[in-house]
Formats: structure tokens, C-alpha cells, sequence
């Protein structure tokens, strides 16, 4: 007998015209880096804006397991008083680290370079993911990681005494793979070099400068080299988090889409290695006007002004994927709603993403009467797809292909019905009443088999 509880399915149908003025949570890559690099620092740090998503609460709890002070004060309000790096103590338990590829990957780099002993877990979808990719490179500083077959959770780490300074190149673009990296270079006696391939997301680095640590960036390639001097002191230094622009991308979205939408998103993060979905849904034709552009907590903000706008077919290159690798589903619904053919190109990385992305967008719109094909590593959408919609969407514990599928019923002539609702809160809690105080229709949805 199956006792698992029923999954809270939902539908989205067509909706009027969405208006409103709404802020998205906290950027889920700067609130697990301010938990863990405030955790290393020396003293007390405010973070207001923190994500308060379950990914985040997973980090919140490893750091403290591993003896950082970490307080909750008021929503979105937190205080971490550091153990100094080199100061972290072995935790008493498992650490859980839930449905979050982040935290577990940069928590390994952490690890990595104190005399500790850990051991990390997660939830069927992370205890999937390749870990390899960071437990190759990491083990190079002294550290002894033993992980499941194939590189996966659960593992154990036994953390290098004296750990050594890395030098390494990536071999794909991943800031997870770089950040792990530069995090286990903090505690490492000398310099820690980072090739990357492409320029991925910089926040580890900004952070990094925040805290007074001396890192130099200059430009390799295509992309970045990064040396980081090991064994600095990082100085508690208050932070204010952004709006995540990859959950703006979903209410966005939605009011292109949605005919006669005009919808304003406020405080959302506009660093230039996150907005490549902002950029190519312009190419595509989408009104989008920055307004109140300013600086917080060392990131680029703005307010979005977002009007529906009708959309047309594009070609995406693969040296665009690192800067909206998590916005391809969303904008694979753009696309299907879109008139003309779209190409998106090396798409590769969203196989191993929360689930098979590439494999799971592509059955949300194939299951929804769109036409899509995968060729290799890219995706071509027929688009101009006029009876989208009456299918149910399998989320595979995916929270990115949750709001995708929902954002879809809202612009498609057919409801369209996810299987499981749940997971949406690892990185937007608040989603769905959000979208309905905008005006969408999201309800419990039909059967689900
Ligand atoms: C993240 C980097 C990306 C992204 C993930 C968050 C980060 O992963 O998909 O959601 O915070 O560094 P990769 O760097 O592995 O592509």
C-alpha cells in the first residue's frame, strides 16, 4: 500500500489581463552565499532580503550544525556571527542538505579545508546529481571524500588539516564548481587559481571583496581566470539581497504573455552575468523597461516595467547559457507561445539540473501540443502553437518546471495542471498568491493519474 501522502496538484487557465505592482523573494545564489561566507567571517552580519525558501533554510541549518551563529530576527531579517575561517567544528549529524544543488556543492568546498569530518545528504532529485564535478577538484587540496556510486549522495568528507591551494580549470562553466573551489581556497595556505571556460555568475567573488578578501578577475579566453590569496580575515559586513531576477523571469514572463498585462516588478537583482532571459526575450520583441536603476548590497537593482507584448521567434547562442541557465524553461514556454521558430542553443548543463530539464521541458510542451525537438544539445520550438494547453505537466521535483507550467496555463487556450505543487517552495515560496493577487487563475487542479 502507498501511504505518501497525496501530491497537492494545481491548475492554471487563462486569465484576464494581470496588473500589479510585486517584489520576488531574495536571490536564492546570494542567500546561500551570504549564510556561508557571513559563517567564515569574523563577527556579526545582518542580512535583510535573505530568501527564506527551503534551499536556503537547508544552508541556514548546515552552517549552524557546523557552529556558526544563525538567527532569524524578522522575515527576511538574519544575523550570523562567523566561526572565522578554519574555525568551523564537525556537525553531530547527517547534513540534509534537501532538494539544493547549490548548497550541497558549495558546502563540499567549505568542507573541504577544515579538520573536520561530515557527512551530506539530500533528497531523491540532489541524490542524483553529479557531485563529481566538485569532489574531483576539491580532493586535490588534501581533502578524503567517499560519495555513493557515480559521485553521489550521500558522502562523506573528511576535511584536509593543511589544506592546499588549488589550481584548476573548469571544464564547464558552473559558478556552483568555481564557488565550491573558492571557498575551500579561503582556508588554504597560498594562492587559488580558477580557470573558467565562460563568465558564469560573479556573486562569490563580490562577496568575497565585501568581506575585505583580495580576489583578482581578469579576463582568459572567453572567459575569467581567478586567484583568490588563501587564509585572509573576512570581516562581518551587512548585506541586502536582491530579488531573484530567475523568479522575477516567471511573473515576468506571465505578463508578456498574458494579452493586455502591465505588470511592475520592484528591487529585482540586475547583475549582467544573471539577465541573459532579459536580453533575448527583447530580441524577441518583449517590452521591458528598467526604471530605478540603482546599487544594493554591491549588485546592480532596478524595478521592471513589464507590458504584454506579441512575441517572435529567436535564436539563443550557447555562449548565452551561463547567464539564464535557469531560465530555459520558462523560456521555452515563451517560445511555444511565440510566433515563428525558435533555436536554443547548447543546452547541455540542463541535464543535471533539479531534474533532466531538457528532457522535462520537452515533454511540458510536447504534453501541452507544442512542437519541439531536441537536436544534440539544442532545442528547436515550433512556436505559434494556437491550442496550447490541456495537458498535465509531470514536475519532477523541479520547482523551475512547476512555475513554467503554470505561467504556460495562464497565456495557453487550454488549462494546463502540474502533479506536485510543493517544490516550488525551495526558491519561491509565495508563488502561486503572488500570481493570483495579479489577477492569474491558479486553482486546485483536475485529476492527476
Ligand atoms: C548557481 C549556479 C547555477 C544555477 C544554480 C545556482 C549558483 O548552477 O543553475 O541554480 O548559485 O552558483 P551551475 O553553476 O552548476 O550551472
Amino acid at each position: 500500500m502507498n501511504s505518501e501522502p497525496p501530491r497537492p496538484h494545481k491548475s492554471s487557465r487563462p486569465a484576464d489581463p494581470l496588473h500589479g505592482m510585486i517584489t520576488v523573494p531574495g536571490d536564492k545564489s546570494i542567500s546561500h552565499r551570504a549564510l556561508m561566507f557571513a559563517g567564515l567571517a569574523i563577527g556579526e552580519t545582518r542580512v535583510t532580503g535573505l530568501l527564506e525558501g527551503e534551499d536556503v533554510l537547508r544552508t541556514a541549518a548546515a552552517m549552524r550544525a557546523l557552529g556558526a551563529e544563525v538567527t532569524r530576527d524578522d522575515p527576511g531579517a538574519w544575523r550570523v556571527v562567523g566561526a572565522g575561517i578554519g574555525g568551523l567544528r564537525s556537525p553531530d549529524d547527517v547534513l540534509d542538505m534537501g532538494n539544493s544543488g547549490t548548497a550541497a556543492r558549495l558546502l563540499c568546498g567549505v568542507l573541504a579545508s577544515h579538520d573536520i569530518f561530515a557527512v551530506m545528504t539530500g533528497d531523491a532529485s540532489l541524490r542524483r546529481r553529479p557531485m563529481r564535478r566538485v569532489i574531483d577538484p576539491l580532493a586535490a587540496c588534501g581533502a578524503v571524500f567517499s560519495a555513493r556510486e557515480g559521485g553521489r549522495l550521500p558522502l562523506a568528507v573528511t576535511g584536509a588539516a593543511e589544506a592546499l591551494p588549488l589550481s584548476y580549470r573548469l571544464p564547464v562553466a558552473s559558478a556552483q564548481v568555481k564557488s565550491a573551489l573558492l571557498l575551500a581556497g579561503l582556508n588554504a595556505r597560498g594562492v587559488t587559481e580558477i580557470e573558467e571556460p565562460a563568465a558564469t555568475r560573479d556573486h562569490s567573488e563580490n562577496m568575497l571583496r565585501h568581506f575585505g578578501a583580495s580576489v583578482s578577475v581578469v579576463p582568459h579566453g572567453q572567459g575569467k581566470l581567478i586567484r583568490l590569496r588563501g587564509q585572509p580575515e573576512l570581516i562581518a559586513a551587512d548585506i541586502i539581497v536582491p530579488g531573484d531576477p530567475s523568479s522575477a523571469a516567471f511573473p515576468l514572463v506571465a505578463a508578456l504573455l498574458v494579452p493586455g498585462s502591465r505588470v511592475t516588478i520592484a528591487g529585482v537583482g540586475l547583475n549582467p552575468l544573471r539577465i541573459g532571459l532579459f536580453t533575448t526575450l527583447r530580441e524577441m520583441g518583449a517590452n521591458i523597461v528598467v526604471i530605478n536603476q540603482r546599487e544594493a548590497g554591491g549588485e546592480p537593482v532596478g524595478d521592471l516595467v513589464v507590458s504584454a507584448s506579441r512575441l517572435h521567434g529567436v535564436d539563443v547562442p550557447a555562449a548565452r547559457a551561463p547567464s539564464m541557465i535557469d531560465e530555459y524553461p520558462i523560456l521555452a514556454v515563451a517560445c511555444a507561445l511565440a510566433q515563428g521558430p525558435s533555436r536554443l542553443r547548447g543546452l547541455g548543463e540542463l541535464r543535471v539540473k533539479e531534474s533532466d530539464r531538457l528532457a522535462a521541458t520537452l515533454a511540458m510542451l510536447r504534453g501541452n501540443g507544442a512542437h519541439v525537438e531536441v537536436e544534440g544539445d539544442d532545442m528547436i520550438i515550433a512556436g505559434g502553437a494556437s491550442r496550447l494547453g490541456g495537458g498535465v505537466v509531470m514536475t519532477h521535483m523541479d520547482h523551475r518546471l512547476a512555475m513554467s507550467a503554470l505561467v504556460m496555463g495562464l497565456a495557453a487556450a487550454l488549462p494546463v495542471t502540474i502533479d506536485d505543487a510543493r517544490f516550488i517552495d525551495t526558491s519561491f515560496p509565495g508563488f502561486i498568491s503572488l500570481m493570483q493577487g495579479l489577477g492569474a487563475v491558479i486553482e486546485a487542479g483536475g485529476f492527476v493519474p
